[in-house]
Parts: C-alpha cells; sequence; structure tokens
C-alpha cells in the first residue's frame, strides 16, 4: 500500500462542477490511506452534491462559508494545517479568480492565504478550457508555482466527446501525495540564501552597482519556505518585496553582506548565494557629494571580500551552492570556481545580453563534481522548484 499520505493533513477545495461528484471517491480513498482530509465546497458544489456526503466520509465538518463559524476564521486556520491542497474540481471561475486574486468565498479566500502546495485539476466544457482567458489564466497560475493536472480527453456532461474531463482519481492522488512531499522535502532544515545586488558608494549619491534585482534569490527563498525550511533571505537593496514568513535582513554593501553572511549563513544547513556582489569598492567615499570639475574622475577600487569563498573556507556541514554569471565559457569557468570555493554545487546562469536579471524566465545548469544537469528555461518560480528538488536529492547523496 501507499503509505506517503499516512498521518498527512489535505485540503480539498471542491467547486460547482458535474466532476464534483468523484470527489466522494478521491476523499474516500485519502482517508483509506491514513490522510486527514478538510473539504471546503463553494456555493455552487452545494448544489452537486451535498456537505453532508463529505463529512461523513472524513468524519470531520465540511465548510461552505466564511460566515458558518467567523470568530475561528476558517480560511486561515485550514490553509495553516494543511500540508498540500487540492482543487478538484476547479472551474474556469474559481481558475479566474485565483488567477487574479479575487477572494470573494470561503475557498477563494483560503487559497489567498496559502503557503503550501496547491494542485489545481480543471474539468469543464472544452470550449471554456481552450477559451484564450483560461489558457492565460492556467499560465499565469503555473507561473506562480501551481501544479495544474490537466484534464483528459473523454466523454463529458455535454454527451460529446473532447478535453475537459477531471483527471483520473490516480492522478489526483499523486497530485496531494508530490504536495507534501514537496511541502516536508526541507522541514526542519536551516537554509540561508543571499540575494540581489550591492551598491558601493563613492559619494552620498552615488554608487557602483549591478543589473541584479534579486528575484531568483526571493523565488528560492519562497520555495524553501514553502518546503518547510527556516529561511534567513540576506536580501540587497530591490524594488522586489521578500517573501511572506522568511527572516529578511538587508544589506547595501559587500562588506554588510559579509557581516551578515558570517552571523547567520555559518552553521546552516544549506547555504544558495545567489547575491551579485560587487568585487570591487571605491576606497575612498566622500563625505559630501563630489562637485564636477573638467577633469576627469578617477575611482580607485579596492577588493570586497569574497563572501562564499569565506562560507566555503567555514562548511562545516553546510551544503553549500553558489551561482555563477557567465557570458563565455560557461562551464570551464562555473566548474573553477566550484573547486575554488569549495562548494557542493554551482548554478550556471547565462548573462549574455542581460538574459537573466529581473523577473521573468531564465535558464539554468547545474554543475556538481559529478555531474550535470540542465534545468530548461522556465519562469524563475518553476526554475527555484526544480533547482530545490535537484539539490536536496544531491545533498541526500553526498
Ligand atoms: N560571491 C560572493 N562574494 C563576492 C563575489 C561573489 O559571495 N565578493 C558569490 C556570488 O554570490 C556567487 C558566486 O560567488 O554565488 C560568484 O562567484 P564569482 O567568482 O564572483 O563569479 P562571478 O560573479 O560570476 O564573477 P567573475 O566571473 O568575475 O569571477
Amino acid at each position: 500500500m501507499d503509505r506517503r499520505l499516512e498521518g498527512a493533513r489535505v485540503l480539498l477545495g471542491v467547486c460547482g462542477g458535474i466532476a464534483a461528484y468523484k470527489m466522494a471517491s478521491l476523499t474516500s480513498a485519502l482517508v483509506q490511506h491514513g490522510a486527514t482530509v478538510d473539504v471546503i465546497m463553494t456555493p455552487e458544489a452545494e448544489r452537486f452534491v451535498g456537505p453532508l456526503t463529505f463529512s461523513s466520509l472524513t468524519a470531520r465538518p465540511v465548510y461552505t462559508s466564511l460566515w458558518d463559524a467567523p470568530e475561528r476564521i476558517p480560511h486561515i486556520r485550514l490553509v495553516r494545517e494543511a500540508q498540500a491542497i487540492l482543487v478538484a474540481p476547479a472551474t474556469a471561475n474559481t481558475i479566474a479568480k485565483l488567477a487574479h486574486g479575487i477572494a470573494d468565498d470561503l475557498l477563494t479566500t483560503a487559497l489567498l492565504a496559502a503557503r503550501v502546495p496547491v494542485a489545481i485539476a480543471p474539468a469543464m466544457n472544452t470550449a471554456m478550457y481552450e477559451h484564450p482567458a483560461t489558457i492565460e489564466n492556467l499560465t499565469t497560475l503555473r507561473a506562480r508555482g501551481y501544479e495544474v493536472v490537466e484534464p483528459e480527453r473523454g466523454f463529458l456532461a455535454e454527451r460529446e466527446s473532447g478535453v475537459g474531463r477531471l483527471a483520473s482519481e490516480e492522478r489526483l492522488f499523486e497530485a496531494l501525495a508530490l504536495g507534501v512531499a514537496r511541502r516536508t522535502s526541507l522541514a526542519g532544515l536551516r537554509v540561508a540564501i543571499t540575494a540581489g545586488p550591492t551598491r558601493e558608494a563613492f559619494d552620498p549619491i552615488r554608487f557602483v552597482s549591478n543589473a541584479s534585482t534579486g528575484a531568483t534569490g526571493i523565488a528560492l527563498a519562497r520555495e524553501a519556505a514553502l518546503r518547510g525550511a527556516d529561511v534567513t533571505l540576506l536580501l540587497g537593496p530591490t524594488q522586489l518585496e521578500p517573501p511572506f514568513g522568511v527572516r529578511t535582513l538587508r544589506f547595501t554593501t559587500a562588506e554588510q553582506l559579509h557581516a551578515l553572511a558570517l552571523d547567520h549563513a555559518v552553521g546552516s544547513d544549506i547555504t544558495i548565494a545567489t547575491a551579485a556582489v560587487a568585487d570591487w569598492r571605491p576606497a575612498e567615499r566622500a563625505e559630501s557629494k563630489r562637485k564636477k570639475s573638467d577633469d576627469d574622475l578617477l575611482v580607485r577600487m579596492v577588493r570586497n571580500p569574497d563572501v562564499l569563498a569565506e562560507l566555503g573556507a567555514r562548511k562545516g556541514a553546510t551544503f553549500l551552492v553558489g551561482f555563477a554569471a557567465e557570458t563565455d565559457d560557461h562551464e570551464a569557468n562555473a566548474r573553477e570556481k566550484l573547486a575554488r570555493k569549495h562548494l557542493d554545487a554551482i548554478v550556471v546562469n547565462d548573462v549574455r545580453d542581460e538574459r537573466g536579471f529581473g523577473p521573468g524566465e531564465n535558464t539554468l545548469a547545474l554543475l556538481w563534481s559529478g555531474g550535470r544537469r540542465d534545468l530548461g528555461t522556465a519562469e524563475k518560480s518553476l526554475l527555484a522548484a526544480r533547482l530545490l528538488d535537484e539539490l536536496i536529492a544531491l545533498r541526500e547523496n553526498r
């Protein structure tokens, strides 16, 4: 018997589609596999199946409204207790609301508050599924890290055949099992992440910096927190917001990052250095704004500490991962850094033509002493999940 859900807490969101009746069978299977199952139904779902069906199967109350017992704040409590969430059948309406942050019933409110893996299993008429709005909304959700369990082709309620049938019970079960595994994959581990650029000032208003926005490190911090890690994010100057639930400490200069890293990254279980640290800083910082003159300005630059190399020298049991921003000879350069800084793995980021900076897509490859894995081109949130999967496997086989 599959034991992956034994003792797990899962939350099912049932929307108003004819496939809602199939969720009774899935609920029963989940309970038989040892999971504790909470069910939220939308008001429309109640037209297809009664809450009593689910409460009988789960031996727990079923939630249908924000207003049943508002003093218990059900939308927050339910998502905090769950390790993984499955929305099935997910209607075009609920998918659209989720993609746009609309929270007008218990399910959509709970989903907005969720910080655990969420799988979405659409089921609807083929034309609705293939409508550009639905396609775009699902693309948005995938890019944000939601798992979309694709519907199947088959006989639909309209008595015609097409794409839009709810995925099989086995695939829905699998999506929840993977969600719970993801949620617990870093449980109890301390993860430190450096992210963003540094700014090295040569007068009170001018500085030397670079194009980093910290997007990759922020995505990794969010994904690590979602997987149950105790995350510390050391974040440089950026307009991007650090993730909710992550301890974030700010730096401006390489020297400040250096001090923070020695305090907060040494001794962690996993450290990932994505920060784009200036290798040099101006030797002098003028107290007042430098006035222009007709002469050229010469700013002498001195070396900054190599934060990652120092973490490598104090590595202990930490699994240490660096990033290499490369424009040429990617693999050779990255492997040289892997060895020199005593890293367990290094991620190569191709930054030709300013690629790889800012939110959006990126192309990454992971290198370690025994091999290489291409992580492909994808949204940074998806790459963060793929990268952590690989790092967890590498660390376990170390
Ligand atoms: N790094 C650091 N402190 C520095 C410089 C870099 O912690 N002063 C880290 C970065 O966060 C990254 C890795 O080291 O994880 C990059 O190594 P580095 O040798 O600086 O490579 P590049 O920045 O790619 O630069 P270069 O090719 O010029 O060596």
